[in-house]
C-alpha cells in the first residue's frame, strides 16, 4: 500500500518538546478513540465514514440508478463544506477540465455572469437531448445560495426533460425540511449521517455520489481514509496530533499564518478545502466556556513552483509570522521529458534534456534549503502519488488534525456561529422585499 510520509525535522519545535506536548493531547486522543466506537453521535462523527459499508452500498446503488439514465453531465449545487471537498478530489484526480466522459459543473454562489455561462452550457446539452443530473447538497437545507440556485436550474431542467424528477438527487440531513420537501417532490435522496458537519462531509454521500458518478474509485478514497484513521487511533504519537501541535505551538510564538504549499497544480482546490477546514473550525470569537478569545490561524494556499514567483519573497524575507506545510508528490504522472537543446542551455544551464519531475524536485529541494537557511519552520508531507487512496489518507489526516486543534485552542471546531450570523441577516434583508 502506498502511504503518505511525514518529515517533522524542520518544524522548529525540538523533539523532546513535541513529546511533552503530545502528552497534553491525551484527553483529546481518548475522546477521538471513544468517538470511533459511537457511530455518528459524537461531533467527531466524520471518523466513522470510512468504514460505513451501508453508506457506501447506498451511494453505489444511487450511482448505478442514475447511470442507467445515461447522463453525460452533472450539476453539483452546494457551497462551503457542501462542495469544496468534491472539487478538491475531482481536480486532483481528473484535472480541472475533464477531457472526456461525464462533465461536472458547480453552482455555489449567486453570481450572474458565471450562472449564465453554466446555464448556457447546460441548455446546449439539454437541447441536444442529453441527460443532466442535478445534485443539490445542503446539510441544513436552508442555505440561501443553494436553494436559490436549485430553483433556477430546476426550472431549466423542467423545460427540456419531461421526466426531470428522476434526474435530481438531494443530499441533506434526514431531519431537514429539504429532505421532507425532496420526498414530497419525488426526488431521490441521500443522507448526511448524524453529526457529520458540512466541512467534514467530503467522504459522505456529499462527495461520494458525484465522484462515483464521475467514475472515481470511492471505495479507494474510503480505504485511504480508513488507513489514516487507524494510524491515528493506534498511538498518541500520530501525524494528526503532531501537525496540530506544530501549528498551535508556532501560533503561540506569533506565527499566526499557516500556509499549505502544494507542489502540484492539480492540488490547489485541496488546499482550498483545507483552508475552510482550518479557518472555519479554529477561527472563533469564544472558547468552549463562552469566554471571548478571538483566536484563529490564518490559512493560506500556495502552489509550487508557480507561487514561488509571487509569495516566495514574502515568506523568505518578510515578517516571521508564518509556518508552512509543504506537500510534495514523489511520482507525478505522466512522466514528461524535456528535449535537450544546446542553444537554450546557454540561457539556463541544465534546464533541458531532463525529466520534468527532476526539475520540479530540484526546485523543491532548493526551497527546503532556503526555508531552513532563513529559519522558517516547516513540515514536509510526501505523497507517493496522487490517487484516490492517498487523497483519502490526506483528508482524514487533516480532519483529525482539526479535532486536535480544537482541543488545543479550547474552541468548538464543529460550529461556525459567526457564519450563521451573516446567513440570518441575509434572510432578514431578503424578507424586506
Ligand atoms: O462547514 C459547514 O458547516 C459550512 O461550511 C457549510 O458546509 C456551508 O455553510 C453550507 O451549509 P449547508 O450544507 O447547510 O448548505
Amino acid at each position: 500500500m502506498k502511504t503518505i510520509t511525514f518529515d517533522w525535522s524542520a518544524c522548529g519545535i525540538p523533539e523532546a518538546q513535541i513529546q511533552t506536548l503530545l502528552k497534553q493531547t491525551e484527553p483529546e486522543f481518548a475522546r477521538i478513540q471513544k468517538a470511533a466506537t459511537t457511530g455518528y453521535e459524537d461531533a467527531r462523527a466524520s471518523l466513522n465514514l470510512a468504514q460505513d459499508k451501508i453508506m457506501l452500498h447506498n451511494v453505489r446503488a444511487m450511482v448505478a440508478e442514475k447511470k442507467r439514465l445515461k447522463p453525460n453531465a452533472l450539476l453539483h449545487i452546494g457551497i462551503g463544506g457542501s462542495n469544496l471537498g468534491v472539487i478538491a478530489i475531482q481536480e486532483a484526480l481528473l484535472g480541472r477540465v475533464l477531457p472526456k466522459g461525464m462533465h461536472i459543473l458547480y453552482a455555489d454562489t449567486v453570481d450572474s455572469p458565471s450562472t449564465s455561462r453554466i446555464a448556457a452550457a447546460l441548455e446546449a446539452r439539454l437541447r441536444r437531448g442529453e441527460k443532466i443530473i442535478i445534485h443539490l447538497v445542503s446539510k441544513s437545507g436552508s442555505t440561501t445560495e443553494s436553494i436559490a440556485n436549485f430553483a433556477f436550474y430546476v426550472r431549466l431542467l423542467k423545460r427540456y426533460d419531461k421526466h426531470y424528477q428522476s434526474s435530481i438527487v438531494i443530499t441533506s440531513d434526514d431531519d431537514s425540511k429539504l429532505t421532507e420537501y425532496a420526498h414530497k417532490q419525488g426526488y431521490s435522496c441521500l443522507s448526511i449521517p448524524g453529526k457529520v458537519g458540512g466541512r467534514y462531509s467530503a467522504l459522505s454521500p456529499v462527495g461520494l455520489f458525484p465522484l462515483g458518478l464521475l467514475g472515481i474509485r470511492i471505495d479507494e478514497l474510503l480505504a485511504g481514509a480508513a488507513h489514516m484513521r487507524n494510524l491515528c487511533l493506534k498511538s498518541l504519537d500520530n501525524p494528526a496530533a503532531r501537525s496540530a501541535i506544530f501549528q498551535h505551538a508556532q501560533d503561540m510564538q506569533g506565527k499566526v499564518i499557516s500556509d499549505l504549499f502544494l507542489f502540484s497544480s492539480d492540488l490547489e482546490s485541496l488546499g482550498k478545502w483545507y483552508r475552510q477546514m482550518l479557518a472555519e473550525s479554529i477561527g472563533k470569537e469564544h472558547d468552549t466556556s463562552g469566554k471571548k478569545v478571538n483566536v484563529g490561524i490564518t490559512p493560506t494556499v500556495s502552489i509550487g513552483s508557480t507561487d514561488l514567483h509571487s509569495i516566495g519573497q514574502l515568506f523568505l524575507g518578510g515578517p516571521k509570522d508564518e509556518i508552512t506545510t509543504f506537500v510534495h508528490v514523489l511520482k507525478q504522472k505522466p512522466a514528461i521529458s524535456i528535449p535537450k537543446d544546446t542553444a537554450l542551455e546557454q540561457l539556463v544551464p541544465h534546464a533541458t534534456g531532463k525529466n520534468m519531475q527532476v526539475i520540479m524536485d530540484a526546485i523543491y529541494g532548493g526551497v527546503m534549503i532556503a526555508f531552513k537557511q532563513h529559519e522558517r519552520p516547516y513540515v514536509q508531507v510526501h505523497l507517493p502519488e496522487i490517487s484516490a487512496h492517498v487523497l483519502g489518507q490526506f483528508m482524514q489526516w487533516k480532519m483529525i488534525e482539526i479535532m486536535y486543534l480544537g482541543a488545543l485552542f479550547n474552541v468548538n471546531p464543529y460550529d461556525q456561529p459567526n457564519v450563521e450570523a451573516y446567513k440570518t441577516e441575509t434572510k432578514k434583508i431578503l424578507a424586506q422585499g
